[in-house]
């Protein structure tokens, strides 16, 4: 093969091959075949589609390109979830810890936000000493003896991967189902887990704006999980509302914090416990309620074990930003909107996310709203509080929530449902 024949094949439309789909992902994780390459097969594979075929082929060929994780020494079944991103999406934080408390492993690789949408590691890291990166050994070791660990991927896994999302972040390549698809499947089918809850984000704060989309996404997944063997359900859940009251870093951590100790907003806890019970079933573990474990204070015992192990202090005092504002209600009534993607752009604003890959976040920024939509607020209470170490910030911040919510006087306003389906 070489790189134009499949690049020709794919931009008239035709199916690829195996024998091509394995040339060309192995060609270029070896550097064969040259980036600007892969970005016109990258362009044919958005604008021509794949077949069902192909794409599963195309994510074992990007596992087959570096290591497989193995957990089936262990002594008890695991379960790993993946969300495809949101605002205030902290659910990782609480749902590990609760669902390794009911006796199910959770190798929970996670990554760092890029953009308006955060990520685990990026939170995490508040917490002072905790290290995110681990060898496979001692993700092995801890799996067995805490039952959860959150940790960054090591370079191993589908390698081409790493490659190929970094080239279709910079030449608008993102948005291809069978690319993201596969993006994620190839990480979490290598990552060896035996049952993977998706958590298929839909709204303006997520990558799928758009329903059929999400579901077409959804549906690709779980078809590649159960095809490699892999117990795999998706849930479909809202993202046009960002989650809880947090979005940021150390304060999302605070409210995961709550989450475990029987608290905190309703939202995060039932989707935490709708996906903790996913995550059980897949696993086989159907006697355990738990909502009532996180009731029991178990899962704040795993939490504190889990921060530890990584050298994190679970009673150290999380970092605070050097400077706040408070944006005032401008009327009262009912809060009847809250946009997610609004919030998200205003806390990465603050210095809660970054814009290129090596920037820097800032531990302490972020936003918090203090009512959710549905909740009555009175004209001049404070409705946000924006954090940064940089007040330079606030204005952009300030430009990203214009527009973002409102305060009417629809008392009959009901909420969409947060899980919307499975
Ligand atoms: N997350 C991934 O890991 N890959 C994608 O392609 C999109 C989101």
């Amino acid at each position: 093969h070489d790189a134009v024949e499949v690049i020709i094949a794919k931009r008239d439309g035709h199916e690829l091959t195996d024998s091509q789909i394995d040339w060309v992902i192995d060609a270029y994780t070896r550097g064969e075949v040259a980036d600007e390459q892969m970005s016109a097969l990258a362009m044919a594979i958005l604008l021509n589609g794949m077949e069902m075929r192909e794409i599963a082929r195309w994510t074992a060929a990007m596992i087959a390109s570096g290591e497989r994780m193995d957990f089936s020494s262990l002594s008890r079944p695991t379960s790993d979830k993946h969300s495809t991103g949101g605002v205030g999406d902290k659910i990782t934080l609480p749902l590990a810890p609760l669902v390794a408390a009911c006796g199910v492993a959770v190798p929970q690789l996670s990554g760092r936000g890029l953009g308006h949408t955060g990520g685990t590691l990026d939170k995490l890291e508040s917490i002072p000493g905790w290290r995110a990166t681990l060898s496979n050994a001692e993700m092995l070791a801890q799996l067995e003896e805490v039952g959860a660990v959150i940790c960054a991927a090591g370079d191993g896994l589908a390698p081409a991967d790493k490659k190929l999302y970094a080239l279709r972040d910079v030449t608008g390549t993102v948005e291809a189902i069978p690319l993201i698809a596969s993006s994620i499947m190839s990480k979490k089918i290598a990552e060896g887990t035996g049952s993977l809850v998706l958590d298929v984000k839909v709204g303006t704060g997520a990558f799928m704006k758009d329903e059929d989309q999400a579901r077409e996404l959804a549906s690709t997944m779980v078809a590649l999980g159960t095809d490699a063997g892999v117990h795999t359900v998706a849930l479909l859940t809202d993202m046009s509302t960002p989650l809880g009251l947090t979005a940021g870093n150390a304060i999302e951590v605070a409210e995961s914090v709550e989450v475990l100790a029987g608290g905190g907003p309703a939202d995060v806890v039932e989707l935490t416990v709708a996906l903790a019970r996913e995550m059980l079933a897949g696993a086989g573990v159907t006697d355990l309620d738990p909502a009532e474990v996180l009731a029991s204070g178990r899962a704040m015992d795993t939490w504190r074990t889990m921060v530890r192990a990584q050298g994190g202090d679970p009673d150290a005092a999380l970092p605070e930003a050097r400077e706040s504002h408070v944006v005032a209600a401008p009327a009262s009534g009912t809060l009847t909107r809250l946009d997610a993607m609004a919030v998200g752009l205003a806390a990465w604003r603050l210095g809660a996310g970054r814009a290129r890959k090596e920037d820097p976040v800032q531990a302490g920024a972020g936003v918090v709203w203090h009512a959710r939509p549905g909740d009555t607020v009175t004209e001049g209470q404070p409705l946000f509080t924006l954090l940064t170490d940089e007040p330079a910030r606030f204005d952009r911040a300030l430009v990203s929530l214009e527009g973002g919510y409102e305060v009417g006087d629809d008392t009959s306003y009901a909420a969409a449902p947060l899980v919307i389906d499975r």
